[in-house]
C-alpha cells in the first residue's frame, strides 16, 4: 500500500507524519515544487521511525510523480495558505491552477488512486479536482469536517470540562463562516449536549468554530497544521483499512439534501471504495434553512471557478 502526499509544506509533513506514524502503509511519498522541501521533511520524518516504532518508509521528491505511481490514496495540500486578512476565497485563483496541474498529474501515474484535496477554498478546490480527475465522484473528496468538527469537540470538551473521546458531534455545509454545526446531534456519552451546556455557551462555542480557522490564523500569520493534517491522515487511514467509518466530508451531492452538482460537507462512510455511502440527516426546517445558506455561498465561488474557466 503506498499513499502520496502532496505539497510538504505544514498539512502535508504533518499529514505524512501521521501516517507513517500509523504503520499501516507500506510507504509515504512526499512531494513538493520547491527543490529540496519534501526530501528534507521526509527524511526528517523516516528517522522517527525507530524512536516512533513504525517500518512504513517515508520518501520525499521534487516534482518527481513517477516516484508516487500506483498509489492507493493521494492527499493534495499544494497551495498557498490563509495569511491575515484573507478569506478561504481569495486563494481561488491561484491555487485551483495549482490543484489543477498537480491532479493531472497524479492521475496520470494513479489512475485508480482516490483523491482527499485539503486545498483552500477546499469545496472549490475539491471541485476542481474532480473536474480535471474526471474520475467518479466517490473517490474524489475534501477533508475539512473531520477538522471542523474537531474544533467544536476541543472547545465543547473544554466548557463541559470532559474527555473530548466521549463527544460525539455532526457538521455539515462548507468549510467557511456558514458551515453548520449541529446541536441536535451532538451528544457526550450518549448524553444530549443541552442537557450538559447552557444555550448561551453553547451558542458561544457554535460561533467559534465557524471561525476556528481564523482564529488561528490571526495567532500565528499562517492557517492551521497539526489538526488539518491529522484529519487527512484519518481519513487515509478508513481507506485504506476498509474502515467504513462515518465522518463529515466534503462530497458531491446528487440529489441528497435537495442538491445536485455541488460539493458540500456532509456525513460520509469512508472505505476502501472511498466514499460509499452519502448519509441523509433528516434535518428541521432551521437545520436546512442553515445548510442552504451555506450551499449558496459555496455555489457562489464555484461560479467563480466555472468563470475563470481554469479547467
Ligand atoms: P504551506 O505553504 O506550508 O505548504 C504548501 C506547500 O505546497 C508548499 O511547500 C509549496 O511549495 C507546495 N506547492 C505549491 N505549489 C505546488 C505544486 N504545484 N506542486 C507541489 N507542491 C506545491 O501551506 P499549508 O499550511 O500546508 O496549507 C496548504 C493548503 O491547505 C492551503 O491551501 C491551506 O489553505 C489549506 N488548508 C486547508 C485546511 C482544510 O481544512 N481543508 C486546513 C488547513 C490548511
Ligand atoms: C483552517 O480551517 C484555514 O482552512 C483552514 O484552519
Amino acid at each position: 500500500m503506498k499513499v502520496t502526499v502532496v505539497g510538504a509544506g505544514n498539512v502535508g509533513a504533518t499529514c505524512a507524519n501521521v501516517i507513517a506514524h500509523g504503520d499501516y502503509v507500506k510507504e509515504v511519498v512526499l512531494l513538493d515544487i520547491k527543490e529540496g522541501t519534501a526530501e528534507g521533511k521526509a527524511l526528517d520524518i523516516w528517522q522517527t521511525s525507530h524512536i516512533n516504532n513504525y517500518s512504513t518508509r517515508v520518501r520525499g521528491v521534487t516534482n518527481n510523480y513517477e516516484a508516487t505511481a500506483g498509489s492507493e490514496v493521494v492527499v493534495i495540500t499544494s497551495g498557498l495558505p490563509r495569511k491575515p486578512g484573507m478569506s478561504r476565497d481569495d486563494l481561488i485563483s491561484t491555487n485551483a491552477g495549482i490543484v489543477k496541474s498537480v491532479t493531472e498529474n497524479v492521475i496520470r501515474y494513479s489512475p485508480k488512486a482516490i483523491l482527499i484535496v485539503v486545498s483552500n477554498p477546499l469545496d472549490v478546490m475539491t471541485y476542481c479536482a474532480y473536474l480535471t480527475a474526471k474520475i467518479p465522484s466517490s473517490r474524489v473528496f475534501g477533508m475539512a469536517g473531520i477538522l471542523d468538527t474537531a474544533r467544536y469537540k476541543a472547545f465543547l470538551a473544554e466548557a463541559i470540562d470532559c474527555s473530548p473521546k466521549d463527544i460525539q458531534a455532526e457538521l455539515l455545509g462548507g468549510h467557511g463562516d456558514t458551515m453548520v454545526p449541529l446541536p441536535r446531534y451532538t451528544t457526550v456519552a450518549g448524553i444530549p449536549v443541552t442537557e450538559l451546556i447552557a444555550k448561551d455557551k453553547l451558542d458561544a462555542i457554535i460561533d467559534r468554530t465557524k471561525k476556528g480557522g481564523g482564529e488561528i490564523v490571526n495567532l500565528l500569520g499562517t492557517s492551521a497544521w497539526y489538526a488539518p493534517g491529522a484529519a487527512a491522515a484519518q481519513m487515509a487511514e478508513a481507506i485504506i483499512k476498509d474502515e467504513k467509518r462515518i465522518f463529515p466530508c466534503c462530497a458531491l451531492l446528487n440529489g441528497e439534501y435537495g442538491m445536485k452538482n455541488i460539493y458540500l460537507g456532509v456525513p460520509v462512510k469512508l472505505g476502501k471504495n472511498g466514499i460509499e455511502q452519502i448519509i441523509e440527516l433528516q434535518l428541521n426546517e432551521d437545520e436546512m434553512k442553515l445548510l442552504n445558506a451555506s450551499a449558496v455561498a459555496v455555489k457562489e465561488v464555484m461560479d467563480v471557478l466555472d468563470k475563470m474557466k481554469v479547467v
